[in-house]
């Protein structure tokens, strides 16, 4: 996770650079640096450790220029030492990067073939060199940056600036966020408006794909495919500087699009990217000898669970027992010797999961949490805890720490995997790789939307609507079903594909939609034919599915058409259609979507 900043001001700018950077340390604080533009040439000033290592740096070796960036660091690719830390840089331009560069490898070898001499571990080195690449061509930075942002694939936010041009900065918008702050004579750029309150509350968001042309005298924003946009400026008031909702118009649909950000952040900080491997903290318990795994959770965190089940059942061949934590706390369970338990849950002080959690303690289990926040009550009573970094959610429907949970029981899966002797390093590099481009994926789904609008249309009439899946997938249709009915008050279901025919199928006829989450894995052809039978009965089925609609052998009312991925990571790329059918289905209704009724966010009773 990192923080990104940029200043266009009237004076020297190093010192606010810091200061702004200071309100980013919550990203991460592995080093940080700053770079500038003076006299025509770039300097930088980086140090390993948190941002008073750099100030230190600054008082002793001070750094003029009014054009700068900064960044604080949560390493990702490479170690966190000075030589990784950002701005980096050539004698012709200097970069801060936010997210992971995917193909980052094929471009480093193919600028090394042309003669560019790398010094660094990371991904985004690859940024500058191929920006200068460009620039040894035409020597125009806009049209230089321009062509190197389409070559790049990943999650990403740059700042960039350019030896000779005091009165230029490029930023760019592709997975991670970044807000432009406007001044007076002087303009600003940073990962989130908080970053900027002490300069400036005029902000204007960029959106996904977007890339802007920043000048003293304003911004050129450029949409992904090149047209010139105007996004709003808006007004950052105090309170909104701690959590806002951007440009969106409720915080479940902000916090749907953070997805490949946090994601991303998220898998950085347990699997070693750059070598392909899984990076898991210490648990304080030998993975390979566990005897058994006891998950419990509640709502969407129980889903996020139920997919570890599969997960950990197939790669690591250890057996799962789950239940939802207001059964399991009476349930009275026998726990075994040597046995792992894991709790899921955002808020960390959810009643009957800490009850659960404090059962499962009390009869010797090693207890490990999966939470969003650090400081809950979950959290401090667990032998060990495996942090999501979601960022705050305030929406009640969880969206982005389902898929961050899911993030990191992708990795746990992987780690006792390998602990056991089962996932060879070949199938751990592929896993690992899978992993790494979810972001990327979760971007493209995203860039998508519109196609959800005439799907919600539809669902907005059901009385009630039927969720399918198989396998790892089955999960999903039930957390699709609990969103759809949380924030559109419609009731739904979602059921295992194969007991359609034990009972529920007596349900449908021609208005009950049928919504069908099917990668097409190895349990497709099983999906299909349930399919049949529902479209025998004249049910309205809408597909969602990388295979073609042609491979359903059914009339479809919809298909929402995915990527083809490794089945592995297909419930976080699933998880996002079910997130924006319910929320769009719910704008079409008009509930309150942030604060659904009867609903808390946080549910601290049984
Ligand atoms: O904070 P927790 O993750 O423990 O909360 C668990 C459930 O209350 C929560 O996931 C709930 O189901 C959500 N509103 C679903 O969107």
């Amino acid at each position: 996770m990192c923080g990104i900043v940029g200043i266009l001001g009237k004076s020297s700018v190093a010192n606010n650079l810091v200061d702004a950077l200071r309100r980013l340390e919550y990203r991460g604080y592995d080093s940080a640096g700053v770079a500038t533009v003076e006299d025509g040439t770039l300097d930088r000033r980086r140090a390993e450790g948190k941002l008073r290592n750099l100030e230190k740096r600054l008082l002793a070796e001070p750094l003029a220029g009014r054009t700068g960036i900064g960044h604080t660091r949560w390493a990702t690719h490479g170690r966190p030492i000075e030589r990784n830390a950002h701005p980096h840089m050539t004698a012709k331009v200097s970069v801060v990067h936010n997210g992971i560069i995917e193909n980052f490898r094929d471009l480093r070898a193919k600028l090394e073939a042309k003669g560019h001499r790398f010094e660094t571990d990371t991904d985004t080195e690859a940024v500058v060199h191929l920006i200068t690449d460009e620039l040894d061509q035409s020597n125009d930075p806009v049209a230089a940056a321009h062509k190197a942002l389409n070559q790049l694939q990943g999650a990403f936010a740059l700042g960039i600036i350019f030896a000779g041009h005091d009165d230029l900065m490029i930023a760019a918008r592709k997975g991670s966020p970044l807000a432009i702050g406007h001044g007076s004579g002087e303009m600003y750029l940073g990962s989130d408006a908080i970053a900027l309150a002490p300069f400036t509350d005029a902000i204007t968001y960029l959106e996904e794909g977007d890339w802007a042309v920043l000048h003293r005298s304003g911004a050129d924003i450029y949409d992904r495919d090149g047209a010139r946009i105007e996004r709003p400026m808006i007004k950052a008031v105090a309170s909104s500087l701690l959590v806002d909702k951007g440009n969106y118009r409720h915080f479940m649909a902000k916090e749907i699009h953070e997805q490949p950000e946090v994601i991303s952040h998220t898998l950085a900080n347990y699997l070693d990217m750059a070598a392909a491997r899984v990076n898991f903290p210490d648990l304080g318990v030998d993975l390979a000898n566990i005897s058994r795994v006891t998950i419990s959770a509640c709502g969407t965190a129980y889903y996020a669970g139920l997919v570890a089940k599969y997960w950990i059942e197939r790669f690591a061949r250890l057996p799962v027992d789950i239940d939802v934590a207001s059964e399991m706390r009476y349930r009275e369970t026998p726990l075994p010797e040597n046995g792992l338990a894991i709790f899921v849950s955002q808020s960390g002080e959810t009643a009957d999961t800490l009850a659960t959690l404090r059962y499962c303690k009390a009869n010797r289990q090693h207890v490990a949490s999966i939470v969003n926040v650090r400081t809950s009550t979950i959290a401090r009573e667990s032998h060990a805890v495996l942090p999501t970094l979601a960022g705050p959610e305030i929406g009640v429907a969880s969206t982005k720490a389902f898929t961050c949970q899911l993030s990191v029981l992708a990795c746990l899966a992987i780690a006792i995997g390998r602990a056991r002797g089962e996932i060879a390093p070949e199938q751990e590099t592929a896993l690992v790789t899978a992993l790494t481009e979810v972001p990327r994926h979760v971007a493209a789904i995203l860039r998508n939307e519109d196609i959800y609008l005439p799907v919600a249309q539809d669902l907005a009439k059901a009385r009630d609507v039927l969720y399918l899946g198989r396998g790892s997938s089955f999960p999903i249709a039930l957390e699709g079903a609990l969103k759809l009915k949380e924030i559109s008050y419609i009731h739904a279901e979602g059921y295992a594909a194969g007991e359609l025919k034990h009972g529920p199928i007596a349900l449908i006829d021609e208005s009950v939609p049928v919504i069908v989450v099917a990668p097409e894995d190895e349990l497709f052809e099983k999906t299909v034919s349930n399919l049949q039978e529902v479209a025998a009965r004249g049910g309205q089925i809408i597909l969602i599915s990388d295979a073609p609609p042609e491979k359903a052998g059914c009339k479809l009312a919809a298909h929402i058409p995915m990527p083809v991925v490794d089945a592995f990571i297909a419930p976080l790329l699933y998880a996002v259609p079910i997130q924006l059918i319910a929320y769009q289905t719910a704008v079409q209704i008009g509930t309150d979507v942030d604060q659904p009724r009867n609903l808390a966010k946080s549910v601290t009773v049984e």
